[in-house]
């Protein structure tokens, strides 16, 4: 297929979802933020007690998720959960079942499926490893654990919940670690990717070099 793909992958609050959704914007693509996708089976998990050793049962969950994606919200069986599966529980649930090759086997298909005319971008952690190796243009956008831990303060404190910075950064840490270390599609940059490091940069700035790179090699 010739509709090109943009892979955006990096660690936890490396600012990949905005800079995928601006990118996304900018030259009229749809988008992939798989990372929902494994929240949103973190959060069915959770609700359902299901639990986190029983890869079957969560593989299950990951292939049956009713999800729907209307503009910014993000739906799972009707109900909004955009909010829900943000919360700190759901993404660090959703790292410990994204490291069970059943669980990523279920929503391999489902993330093929994003791309469609005229482009995708793809943010998450394999995107230019695993779901889409032959992206036109792959970008592995990365930043200091102190500035993302610092981002994530903001952010949270902007929307009202309280939080603590060393609590953020420790679960930064054990998140990199769990993403990393991980046997199956572990985060890695992929081959042939352009890395990015947005510690001193804005969000528009490391936009613009994503721009750059996916129209210089055309
Ligand atoms: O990107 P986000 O923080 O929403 O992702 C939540 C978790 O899902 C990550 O910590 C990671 O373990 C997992 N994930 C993954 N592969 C992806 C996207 C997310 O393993 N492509």
């Amino acid at each position: 297929s010739n509709i090109p793909v943009i892979t955006i992958d990096g660690p936890t609050a490396s600012g990949k979802g905005t800079v995928a959704h601006k990118v996304a914007d900018h030259l009229g693509f749809h988008l992939l933020d798989s990372g929902a996708l494994y929240r949103l089976t973190a959060l069915q998990a959770l609700r359902r007690q299901t639990p986190l050793t029983d890869e079957h049962a969560l593989a299950k969950l990951a292939e049956h998720l009713h999800i729907s994606f209307t503009g910014e919200a993000i739906f799972l069986s009707n109900e909004n959960v955009t909010d829900a599966i943000r919360a700190e529980e759901v993404g660090n649930t959703a790292s410990k079942i994204a490291a069970l090759p059943a669980v990523r086997q279920a929503l391999f298909g489902l993330q093929l499926g994003f791309r469609k005319a005229p482009g995708l971008v793809a943010d998450g952690r394999d995107m230019g490893t695993v779901i889409f190796p032959h992206a036109h243009t792959k970008v592995f956008l990365t930043a200091s654990v102190e500035a993302r831990a610092q981002r994530r303060f903001k952010q949270l404190i902007g929307k009202g919940i309280s939080a603590n910075m060393d609590d953020l950064l420790m679960d930064l840490k054990a998140r990199d670690d769990r993403d990393t270390h991980r046997a199956i599609a572990p985060l890695v940059p992929a081959e042939g990717a352009h890395v990015l490091d947005t510690s001193d940069m804005t969000v528009d700035e490391a936009v613009a070099r994503v721009l750059h790179w996916y129209a210089a090699f055309g």
